[in-house]
């Protein structure tokens, strides 16, 4: 069975890259290419690009997620409607395998791209938290300007057919459920937060989210950064830039992060998170009522729009 590593890009599609190049270096992405007709967007961590944005009208374009080998990729042609192994032909290269989920949203599963040059992360000095002092001297620092975005690290989708999506994440790409959302019957399962099965190694609590109730289509890209004070300052300086706040600041129960979510300039969905919850294959799936999904330890769960 093949089992996904993690999520590899996202892909958009809108009429002005200039203006979505824009936005996305407020929000803490970095120029990876340009052509005439798309642009591709990066983190700091060695993926090639992670965003890419395509002309034409404004939507959501489709995931692609890494696979850990070649035998995974040969593997994935079998699946129903999947493409032969193609090459990549944008930054980075590799090689592919095409299909749609039950849905149609278009998915790749990728191998062999050539890592980027990791970009250094820009940080405060040491915190003097939890009781540990290893800031004595100096004066703490916060970088300015946008929250540098280390990499992406989940997608949330409303499916028409929760059933049947859901299952063909589980089967095809080998997630593993770190929790679920019942409405009403304790047995109705309408959403799941899917992670990626690493045997020992941890992975985030979720890559990719599956969402039964609301109108089907895209939900949320979300792009990890470096920490609480980067999610602080980047959300200053997207507010200073006059762009669309969604939600946040908060922290969320289940998944554990900090977050931040932000419209980009065609009402997408994109969010900054840090200090996840990270589980490895032992953990198991608990269901929840939609309060505690929705809920927060702290800060605005409350949509703002
Ligand atoms: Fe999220």
């Amino acid at each position: 069975m093949i089992k996904v590593a993690d999520l590899a890009w996202v892909r958009f599609t809108a009429p002005d890259l200039d203006e979505m190049e824009r936005f996305l270096l407020e929000f803490g992405m970095v120029r990876a290419e340009r052509t005439d007709e798309a642009l591709y967007m990066r983190g700091s961590d060695p993926d090639a690009w992670i965003h890419e944005t395509r002309l034409g009208e404004p939507g959501f374009a489709g995931l692609a997620f890494d696979v850990d080998s070649e035998s995974d990729l040969e593997a994935a042609t079998q699946i129903d409607g999947a493409s032969a192994i193609e090459l990549v032909t944008e930054p980075g290269g590799g090689r592919r395998v095409r299909m749609t989920d039950p849905d149609g949203v278009p998915v790749e599963l990728v191998h062999g791209r050539a890592p980027a040059e990791s970009i250094p992360m820009q940080s405060t000095l040491p915190l003097n938290v939890q009781g540990a002092t290893p800031r004595v001297g100096a004066r703490q620092v916060v970088p300015k300007g946008p929250a540098q975005v280390k990499r992406l690290g989940h997608v949330v989708v409303v499916s028409g057919d929760f059933a049947t999506t859901s299952a063909w994440y589980e089967a095809n790409l080998g997630f593993l459920r770190s929790d679920e959302m019942v409405l009403g019957d304790p047995d109705n399962v309408v959403l799941v937060f899917f992670r990626c099965d690493r045997g020992s190694r941890p992975a985030d609590h979720h890559t990719f989210l599956c969402v039964g109730v609301g109108e089907p289509g895209f939900e949320h890209a979300a792009f990890e950064v470096h920490d609480i004070d980067a999610v602080m300052a980047g959300h200053d300086h997207l507010k200073g830039a006059g762009r669309d706040h969604l939600m946040g600041i908060g922290r969320h129960f289940l998944g554990g992060q900090v977050f931040d979510y932000w419209k980009d300039p065609w009402g997408h969905t994109v969010e900054h998170f840090t200090d996840g919850d990270l589980f490895d294959d032992s953990h198991k799936p608990e269901r929840h009522e939609p309060q505690v999904v929705l809920g927060t330890h702290w800060g605005s769960a409350a949509r703002e729009s």
